[in-house]
C-alpha cells in the first residue's frame, strides 16, 4: 500500500493551561482518497484532531504536543499554517464567523492572496470553485447577505481555491437546515469521488456517516476507541451505547427484531435499504 497521506504516530496534545490531554496516544493512518468520519461526544477531541492536520495545533494554539503528525509527507510541526493551507483546507461549523470580506469573490481570493497566487490565476479560479459549490455568478454578492447554507458552501469554495489534497470538515452542517446539510454532504461526496480528495468530517449524523464514509473513527476522551468501516463500527450497538453514541435507526430496528422478536439473524445493517431487504426476507419467510 502507498504511504498514507495523513499519519498520526503516537500523538498526544494537551492545551496550555489544561490538565487533561485533548488527544492521547493517537495512531491513525489515512490513505489518499479516503472519506473518514470522526464521531465522538462534545470534548472528545474531534476539532483538536482536525487542527493537528492543518497545523493550527501546535502553531497557533499552544500546548504540549508529543508524537508526530505527517501530512503529505510533511511533519506538521515543521511547517507554517500558511504552508499547510496549500495541502489541507478546513471548514468549521459556524459559516458566519468564517466570512470576513465584502464580496464573495474577495472571500474566495483571500487564501490565494496570502500565498501569492497571480491575479490572472485568481480570475480563473474564482468562478471555477464557485461553480463547484453551486454559487456560480455570486462573485459580487455580500457574504453576510447569503443564507447559512450558501455561506458554508462559500467557505468550502474558499478552501477549494487553494487546491488542497485534504478537506477537513468540522461539523460543517450543524447550523444548517436540512437542505443546506444535504448540499454540503453532496459537495463533500462529489469532491471525494470525482476528484479523489481525502475528506475528514466530524459529524454527529450517523445516518449520513453510514452512507458516505469509507471509515469511521470514534474518539472518546482523546483516544481512538473504534476505527473501521461503517458496517463494522455502527453495528456495535452495545459499544456505541456505552460511549453514549446513537447507532443508525436502521441498526436499532434490526437489533429490536433480533433481541425482542427473534426475527433477525446475521449482521446488523447500518443503511435503511439493507434493513428493508432484511425485513422483506422476514416477511417472505412468514408468508
Ligand atoms: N483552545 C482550547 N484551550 C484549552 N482547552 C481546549 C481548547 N479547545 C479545546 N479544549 C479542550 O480539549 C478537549 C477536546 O476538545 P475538542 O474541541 O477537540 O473536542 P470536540 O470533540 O471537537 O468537541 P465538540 O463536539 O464540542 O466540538 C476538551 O476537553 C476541550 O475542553
Ligand atoms: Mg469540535
Amino acid at each position: 500500500m502507498s504511504d498514507p497521506i495523513i499519519a498520526f504516530e503516537d500523538v498526544s496534545f494537551t492545551y496550555a493551561g489544561s490538565e487533561t490531554p485533548a488527544l492521547s496516544n493517537i495512531d491513525l493512518a489515512i490513505s489518499e482518497g479516503e472519506y473518514v468520519a470522526i464521531l465522538g461526544l462534545n470534548g472528545a477531541g474531534k476539532t483538536t484532531l482536525g487542527l493537528c492536520v492543518n497545523g493550527v495545533v501546535p502553531h497557533m494554539l499552544g500546548g504540549e504536543l508529543t508524537g508526530e503528525v505527517r501530512v503529505a509527507g510533511l511533519n506538521v510541526a515543521d511547517y507554517a499554517v500558511r504552508e499547510m493551507a496549500k495541502v489541507v483546507g478546513i471548514v468549521f461549523d459556524n459559516p458566519e464567523f468564517q466570512m470576513s470580506q465584502l464580496t464573495v469573490a474577495e472571500e474566495v481570493a483571500l487564501g490565494m492572496e496570502n500565498t501569492g497566487v497571480s491575479y490572472a490565476e485568481m480570475r480563473r479560479v474564482i468562478p471555477e470553485v464557485l461553480a463547484q459549490v453551486g454559487l456560480a455568478g455570486f462573485e459580487e454578492r455580500t457574504p453576510l447577505g447569503l443564507s447559512g447554507g450558501q455561506q458554508q458552501r462559500l467557505a468550502i469554495a474558499a478552501v477549494l481555491a487553494m487546491k488542497p489534497r485534504v478537506l477537513v470538515l468540522d461539523e460543517p452542517t450543524s447550523n444548517l437546515d436540512p437542505v443546506g446539510k444535504q448540499d454540503v454532504f453532496e459537495i463533500a461526496e462529489r469532491l471525494n469521488r470525482e476528484q479523489g480528495m481525502t475528506v475528514i468530517i466530524a459529524e454527529h449524523e450517523v445516518e449520513v456517516v453510514a452512507r458516505y464514509a469509507d471509515r469511521i473513527v470514534v474518539l472518546d476522551q482523546g483516544r481512538v476507541v473504534l476505527n473501521g468501516p461503517p458496517k463494522d463500527v455502527l453495528s456495535q450497538v452495545e459499544r456505541l451505547t456505552e460511549l453514549h453514541l446513537r447507532p443508525p435507526q436502521a441498526t436499532r430496528i434490526a437489533e429490536l427484531l433480533r433481541d425482542e422478536h427473534h426475527l433477525w439473524d446475521g449482521p446488523l445493517p447500518v443503511l435503511a435499504e439493507d434493513a428493508a431487504t432484511g425485513i422483506e426476507a422476514i416477511l417472505g419467510r412468514s408468508a
